[in-house]
């Protein structure tokens, strides 16, 4: 049975205390929904992984309410990174730290470093403050897939599995948190709803891995965030849809009319970069069920939130991206 129900206090404190005894639980942040549970509960984050099919070698993001509780998860904090947590947090910004001994291997994948971030959301930070620990979380769909924006994108892939789904409605920012490597000179390792730009207005220039390069970040397999219909980048108007085969589009601005798609998706008609990621995984969730043979998808300018839908859609499209 899939257990749904609306934020409110009496349900983020059930929430918090099926945390408490071991449980897992999907919850909003403003980024995507996640899947958490006590970082400092092995078995708990075990089930994390079982239920998402995610491979044990891909660590997980701790998620923090406040700032005092760095020093259980972490060591070693640079300066400049003080910075950022001041400027940033709570907000859409993830940073990888040398990790405390308290961290179980199995939250880090065996990995002497933890991934922190404190999520601007209301609802998110009162279940971790409830639950009175982190909550290691990764998002909370099944490997590889599209991630959840909405209850019901989780209670689709995963519902029978988890304890209970919190239901806050739409996330906000809509992609997931930017990943930024901090133990000796700043590097990214996920682009994310934060742009790197607001970054490095922060603290100068910031490491940027070339395209193709190995990836530092385990979950930053070439193939990930993927819809189960094959997807392919290009302009529209290089498209040429052969004969019988059904075709849909995910438009960046305003098309007009239908063309010879079945579906069209348009992530923001005035082309807002900030509402087209808010729309990308639900965009691509409804064109994934419109019994399409290939999603046809527009490239967005790669600048500010641009460099992480981009990233979302070579990545659904497999192949290797920055
Ligand atoms: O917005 C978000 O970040 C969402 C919400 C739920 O907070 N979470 C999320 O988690 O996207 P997940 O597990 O889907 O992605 C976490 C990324 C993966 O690419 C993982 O490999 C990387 O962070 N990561 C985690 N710990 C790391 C570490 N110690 N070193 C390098 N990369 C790490
Ligand atoms: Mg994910």
């Amino acid at each position: 049975m899939i257990k749904i129900k609306k934020a409110s206090d009496r349900v983020i404190k059930q929430a918090a205390r099926i945390i408490r005894e071991g449980g897992v639980v999907a919850f909003p942040t403003e980024t995507v929904y996640g899947l958490g549970a006590s970082a400092f509960n092995p078995e708990s984050v075990a089930r994390v992984f079982e239920i998402k099919k995610r491979p044990w070698f891909d660590p997980l993001i701790v998620h923090l309410s406040q700032v005092k509780d760095l020093k259980l998860l972490c060591r070693k904090i640079p300066p400049q990174v003080w910075l950022l947590i001041e400027k940033f947090w709570p907000g859409p910004l993830t940073l990888v730290l040398k990790k405390s001994q308290q961290v179980p291997e199995i939250v880090t994948a065996g990995l002497d470093t933890v991934a922190v971030r404190m999520p601007a959301n209301q609802i998110a930070l009162s279940l971790i403050t409830e639950a009175g620990v982190p909550l290691a979380a990764p998002s909370a769909n099944l490997f590889g897939r599209l991630s959840p924006t909405t209850a019901r994108h989780v209670a689709e892939q995963i519902g029978e599995e988890v304890d209970l789904i919190i239901d806050g409605g739409r996330t906000h920012l809509g992609v997931e948190s930017t990943v930024l490597d901090c133990q000796n000179d700043l590097r990214l390792l996920r682009p994310g709803a934060l742009p790197v730009e607001e970054l490095e207005k922060v603290v100068g220039k910031i490491k940027i891995p070339l395209p193709g390069s190995r990836p530092k970040s385990p979950g930053q397999l070439p193939k990930h965030y993927a819809p189960s219909v094959p997807l392919k980048i290009v302009k529209p108007e290089e498209i040429v849809v052969p004969c019988g085969v059904k075709a849909g589009l995910l438009a960046f601005r305003s098309k007009k009319g239908q063309g010879p798609f079945k579906k069209v998706e348009v992530l923001s008609s005035s082309g807002v970069l900030r509402e087209a990621a808010a729309n990308l995984f639900a965009a691509l969730h409804r064109l994934e069920q419109a019994g399409l043979d290939i999603i046809y998808a527009e490239p967005v300018p790669e600048e500010g939130l641009g460099m992480a839908i981009m990233d979302r859609l070579r990545k659904a499209e497999g192949l290797k991206s920055r």
